[in-house]
C-alpha cells in the first residue's frame, strides 16, 4: 500500500536538476495526498517559471510509479521569499568559513585549483582552460570553469553557453556545459546583473564568485585568466595561494612572457607550476608533415626558464563542431591530447597524495 512515508521516501530519489539535491531535502515537495494508488502533489520550485519543470515532473512520475503508483498528478508552485531565503542559506551552509573565507579554498577541501595563464593574450589560454576541463570531466572528475577574465570573458561563446545562471536570490546556479559548471562575468553583461555582481562588489569578485556560487562538489575548479600579470592573476593569487598554474605560450610570444612576467610572477604569486602548453605548435599538412609556422622552440624555453616542462605541443586545428564552439571533439587529435593531459594531471595528483 502506497503512504505518504513511502512516497517521501522515493521522492528522495528525485533531484533538483540545477541544485543536484533531492527534492525532498530541498523541501520542496507539498501537499501529498493518495487516493488509492493514485497520488497528486505539488512541487514548489525556487523560481516561477523554472526552465527544468518538465524534467522534475518527469522523474517524480517515474519515481513514483516505481513503486506502484498508477498515476500522478504533479502540480507546481514557487517558494516565497522565506521559503527561498531558507534554502539559500541551506545552499550556502558550508560555503563559507568562520571567517566568511570560502570553504573551497581550505587546504582540506578536496578541490585542485588550476589557473591558465599567458603573458600575452590570443596565445589560446581559454582554449585550454576549457578543453582541459571539458577532459576531466569526460574522466568522470567534477570540474568547474571560473572565467576570471572578467573584462574580457569569452568562455560562454566559447562553449556555446546561451543560457545564463539561475539566480535564487543572490545565489548563482553555475551553466552546465559539456559536463563542466562555468561561471562567467559574461553571464551578467550589464543591464541584468544583479546589484552585487557589479560596481563596488567587483574588488571583490573572486571571493564572490567562489561565495555566491553554489559549486557544489567539485574536484578541479580552473580559472581562465586575462593575459599578463595585472591586477587580476594579482588577485587570483593572494585569494588561492594553492593555486597550480598551467602556463600557455606559442612557439613565437614567448620573448615578451618572460620579459613581462618572470619577475612578476616570482613576487606575487607562489604557485606550483605545472607546465607550459604550447597551443599553434605546428600546423600539420595534408602530407603529414609539420609545418612550424609560428617557429619551434618556443615552449622549452619558457618551460627552461621557469624550471619546469613542457606538458603538450597543441597544434593548429579547428575544433569539428560546425557551431563555433571551441571545443575539440572527443576522439580528435587535439581532443585526445587533452584527455592525455587531463589523465597526466589525475596521475601526478594520485602520486602527490
Ligand atoms: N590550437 C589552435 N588551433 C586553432 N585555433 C586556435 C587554437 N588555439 C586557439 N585558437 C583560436 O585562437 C583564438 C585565441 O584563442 P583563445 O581565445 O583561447 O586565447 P586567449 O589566450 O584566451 O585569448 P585572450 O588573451 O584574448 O583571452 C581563438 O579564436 C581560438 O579559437
Ligand atoms: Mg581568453
Amino acid at each position: 500500500m502506497l503512504t505518504q512515508d513511502k512516497v517521501m521516501e522515493a521522492l528522495q530519489h528525485v533531484q533538483d536538476p540545477e541544485l543536484h539535491k533531492s527534492v525532498v531535502e530541498l523541501n520542496m515537495v507539498r501537499n501529498v495526498q493518495i487516493d488509492g494508488s493514485a497520488i497528486k502533489l505539488e512541487v514548489v520550485l525556487t523560481i516561477q517559471g523554472c526552465p527544468l519543470k518538465g524534467k522534475i515532473r518527469e522523474d517524480v512520475e517515474n519515481s513514483l510509479k516505481n513503486i506502484g503508483a498508477s498515476s500522478v498528478d504533479v502540480t507546481f508552485g514557487a517558494m516565497t521569499k522565506e521559503e527561498r531565503e531558507a534554502l539559500t542559506q541551506s545552499l550556502k551552509k558550508g560555503a563559507t568559513t568562520e571567517s566568511g573565507m570560502p570553504a573551497m579554498l581550505k587546504p582540506d577541501s578536496g578541490v585542485t585549483f588550476i589557473t591558465v595563464t599567458s603573458g600575452k593574450g590570443g596565445v589560446g589560454k581559454s582554449t585550454v582552460t576549457i578543453n582541459l576541463a571539458v577532459a576531466l570531466a569526460r574522466l568522470g572528475k567534477k570540474v568547474g570553469i571560473l572565467d576570471a577574465d572578467i573584462y574580457g570573458f569569452s568562455v560562454p561563446a566559447m562553449m556555446k553557453v546561451d543560457q545564463k545562471p539561475t539566480m535564487i536570490d543572490q545565489t548563482a546556479i553555475p551553466v552546465v556545459s559539456h559536463g563542466v559548471k562555468v561561471m562567467s562575468m559574461g553571464f551578467f553583461a550589464p543591464g541584468n546583473s544583479p546589484v552585487m555582481w557589479r560596481g563596488p562588489m567587483l574588488n571583490k569578485w573572486i571571493k564572490n564568485f567562489l561565495v555566491n556560487t553554489h559549486w557544489g562538489e567539485l574536484d578541479y575548479l580552473l580559472l581562465d585568466l586575462p593575459p599578463g600579470t595585472g591586477d587580476i592573476a594579482i588577485d587570483v593569487a593572494a585569494m588561492i595561494p594553492q593555486g597550480k598554474e598551467i602556463i600557455v605560450t606559442t612557439p613565437h610570444h614567448v620573448a615578451s612572457f618572460v620579459a613581462s612576467r618572470a619577475g612578476a610572477m616570482a613576487k606575487h604569486t607562489k604557485h606550483d607550476i605545472l607546465g607550459v602548453i604550447e597551443n599553434m605548435a605546428y600546423y600539420e599538412e595534408q602530407d603529414g608533415s609539420k609545418n612550424y609556422l609560428f617557429g619551434k622552440g618556443g615552449g622549452e624555453l619558457l618551460a627552461r626558464q621557469l624550471e619546469t616542462d613542457v606538458i603538450a605541443k597543441v597544434p593548429f586545428a579547428n575544433p569539428l563542431e560546425s557551431n563555433g564552439s571551441s571545443v575539440y571533439d572527443e576522439d580528435s587529435f587535439v581532443g585526445e591530447m587533452f584527455t592525455s593531459l587531463a589523465e597526466d594531471l589525475l596521475h601526478r595528483k594520485q602520486k602527490a597524495v
